[in-house]
């Protein structure tokens, strides 16, 4: 099974355009292993308890639970117009969560991994946790992505996290796949000579926090929104569930190493310090620990950090709305190297649809579908003898074919793309040496036309199912069009020269890539 997450989005404000990356990105991942024969199971979800949303609620003057219901309506509205097709759905309020969260502090507890203990020192209620001497900045300040400190004294419960992180280091150490791509676990490595000796506060008072999942042994408290969210990726998983909780069957979902997808700014210490060891304490082996896919972040032009205040955050929706959803989905999954940042530019977005879809894939589609329409009927065959211009077409399809599903593996998504450009490419300027609108005018070439113009369907044909993890919908018209459904169902495995058999009749061709006009600038 392969058992793909990705992090489950804050609910304490609307979906933004890294969200939306985030999810696209795992369901392109889970479209692909999909066609290339695995069996999938793909979780994402929010996030809804916290400080952040109680907060958010309060100033609206409703409850938190009300809030959330709005909010996370927002999340999944949007990955349904997106395309975002998940296997399950996760949330952090529903019963079945908070009662994995409760079972695992209950376990946890007797184990002897939790411990109550007074402390004083610095909170950040922005990042909902207390701070360390570490945290200053050099001039000896907690800086501004703390948001407002707060000195105060508290009883809370702790987490033995220290009694782990010696497993963590050598564990990470001896097993390099772990942290995709590889120089964040350098990363990750230093940050825990940092932590040494640090356990983690994994409970607040209700009197400061009520919007939580309470102790199952202390009702004054309710656990700390890192503790619970993080728990997210087995609770619907079917950890500990019971028979008839409608979960899958944890055993399954669990028994290859899951991939969770997350943005670099929750590697440290959320997923690489805190999940590892909280897993490692609960009992999974180091077969069982699963691998992070660390991207990075869209920022807004020249690299600024996208926020509120600067008011260049992107809204997903309007860009599908003014762009299409296409162009959105092609676009990120296009214009950024997965685990590095990205500038999101707009005159990008509109060029590479306009160049790599709406003109070279567009007018393959248009000289093999169109020019099949009008020169033999709509009937495709196989054709005479082969050139060396056809040879050197099969060969660069198979080379495409091969390079994408090496980048693929590798979650390089953009690499892929380029591939299956390569070879679409190619076939324009075979067309354009084979000069098939040339080859129709003499009926001595009948045989020579048909085989140009089988070489050029046949090419649409491999790349829609190349495409189809990105483009889904694109990749379904142009199989309709091809009059061949079966391609949406096929593999990897099943993509061989001749996918459309000799005398097939295809449908009435119809552009798929309209191009993007923009008005010109005022
Ligand atoms: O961190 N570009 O939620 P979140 C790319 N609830 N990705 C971005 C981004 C950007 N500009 N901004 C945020 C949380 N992200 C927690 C996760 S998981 C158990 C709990 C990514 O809504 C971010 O890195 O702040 C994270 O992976 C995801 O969006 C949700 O961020
Ligand atoms: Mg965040």
């Amino acid at each position: 099974m392969f058992y793909l997450t990705t992090a489950i989005d804050y609910t304490n404000s609307a979906p933004h355009i890294g969200h939306a990356y985030e999810k696209v990105l795992a369901d392109v991942i889970a479209r692909y292993r999909r066609l290339r024969g695995d069996e999938v199971f793909f979780l994402t979800g929010v996030d809804q308890h916290g400080q952040k949303v109680q907060q958010a609620a309060e100033k609206e003057g409703i409850s938190p639970a009300k809030f959330v219901e709005r909010t996370t309506y927002g999340f999944s509205k949007l990955w349904d117009k997106l395309g975002v097709q998940y296997d399950g759905w996760a949330q952090t309020t529903d019963p079945r969560h908070k009662a994995c969260v409760a079972a695992i502090l209950t376990e946890l507890k007797e184990q002897g991994q939790l411990y109550k203990k007074t402390h004083s020192g610095f909170y950040s209620i922005r990042q909902e946790q207390f701070l360390q001497e570490r945290d200053r900045d050099e001039s000896g300040n907690f800086g501004p992505v703390w948001g407002e400190v707060v000195e105060i004294e508290e009883e809370n419960w702790y987490f033995k996290l220290s009694q782990h992180t010696d497993w963590l280091r050598n564990f990470l150490e001896h097993h390099s796949e772990i942290i995709i791509p590889a120089f964040r676990k350098s990363e990750l490595l230093n940050a825990l000579e940092k932590n040494t000796g640090l356990d983690l506060c994994i409970s607040r008072p209700k009197e400061r926090l009520q919007w939580g999942i309470e102790f199952p042994f202390d009702e004054n408290y309710v656990t700390y929104v890192w503790f619970d969210a993080l728990i997210n990726y087995i609770s619907f998983a079917g950890y500990k569930a019971a028979p008839d909780s409608g979960l899958p069957d944890f055993e399954k979902i669990w028994s290859d190493r899951p991939v969770h997808i997350i943005g670099k700014d929750i590697l440290i210490p959320a997923h690489g310090i805190y999940w590892l060891c909280m897993l490692h304490a609960m009992g999974f082996t180091d077969a069982q620990m699963p691998r992070l896919l660390v991207h990075g972040f869209w920022n807004g032009l020249g690299g600024a950090k996208m926020s509120k205040s600067t008011g260049n955050v992107v809204d997903p929706d309007e860009l599908a709305e003014k762009f299409s959803v296409e162009a959105v989905r092609y676009y990120l999954m296009r214009d950024i190297v997965t685990g590095r940042d990205s500038d999101y530019d707009m005159n990008r977005l509109v060029m590479l649809f306009n160049t790599e879809l709406a003109n070279e894939l567009g007018n393959l589609c248009n000289r093999a579908l169109n020019m099949s329409q009008r020169f033999t009927g709509g009937v495709l065959k196989h054709g005479g003898p082969l050139t060396g211009d056809d040879t050197a077409l099969q060969a660069s399809l198979a080379e495409s074919t091969s390079s994408y599903q090496t980048a693929m593996d590798d979650f390089d998504i953009s690499k892929g793309l380029e591939a299956l450009n390569r070879h679409i490419v190619h076939c324009n300027q075979y067309a354009e040496r084979t000069k098939p609108w040339e080859l129709n005018k003499d009926p001595e070439n009948k045989e020579r036309l048909a085989t140009v113009l089988y070489h050029l369907a046949e090419s649409v044909a491999h790349a829609s199912v190349l495409l189809s993890p990105v483009l889904p919908d694109a990749a379904a018209k142009l199989a309709a069009q091809l009059n061949l459904p079966a391609l949406t169902h096929l593999k990897l495995t099943d993509l061989h020269w001749g996918l459309l058999p000799d005398g097939h009749v295809i449908e009435k061709p119809q552009p798929v890539f309209p191009r993007i006009l923009v008005e010109p600038a005022p």
